[in-house]
């Protein structure tokens, strides 16, 4: 298995809760790397190159506004199989549905807006990782 890099990001209700420590910590008491981080507002080019294969998505408009609602961290994690393990951490899609110990089960909820609203992106595949680290650190692109 080779080294592999992951895209997280930690969305606005992950920042506005205060979570970017926990979920750094996380990562790094699971012993991978922080090889890149910083603070972004997102702009809707970059959501819509990140979420290319969702822009037709009935629930695109709500996911930019989501996503623009405050900053993002946006963080390159790299290590040995890194990609899938750190797509578990994150747990299911639906905070309501994430098992206890997951990220979204741990510091995510549902709202009575009913926007669908997650604490954390990690890239699901390594070439969709590069894919979107290119996107959100253009710097970082191999
Ligand atoms: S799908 O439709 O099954 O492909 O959806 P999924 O793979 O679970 O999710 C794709 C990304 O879209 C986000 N998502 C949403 N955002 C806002 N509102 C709604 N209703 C919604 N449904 C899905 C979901 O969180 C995924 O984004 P990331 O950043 O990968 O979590």
């Amino acid at each position: 298995m080779t080294e592999q890099r992951t895209l997280v990001l930690v969305k606005p209700d992950g920042v506005k809760g205060q979570h970017i420590g926990d979920i750094i910590t996380r990562i790094e008491h699971k012993g991978y790397q922080i090889t890149a981080l910083k603070v972004i507002q997102a702009t809707k080019e970059q959501l819509e190159a990140h979420y290319e294969d969702k822009v037709n998505a009935p629930f695109f408009p709500e996911l930019v506004s989501y996503m623009q609602e405050g900053p993002l961290v946006g963080v390159i994690v790299t290590g040995t199989n890194v990609v899938s393990i750190i797509h578990r951490m994150a747990g299911a899609t639906n905070p309501s549905q994430a098992d206890w110990g997951t990220v979204r089960g741990d510091f995510g909820r549902e709202w009575p807006d009913g926007n669908l609203r997650n604490v954390i992106h990690t890239s699901d595949s390594p070439s969709e990782a590069e894919r979107e680290i290119s996107i959100w650190f253009p710097e970082e692109s191999r």
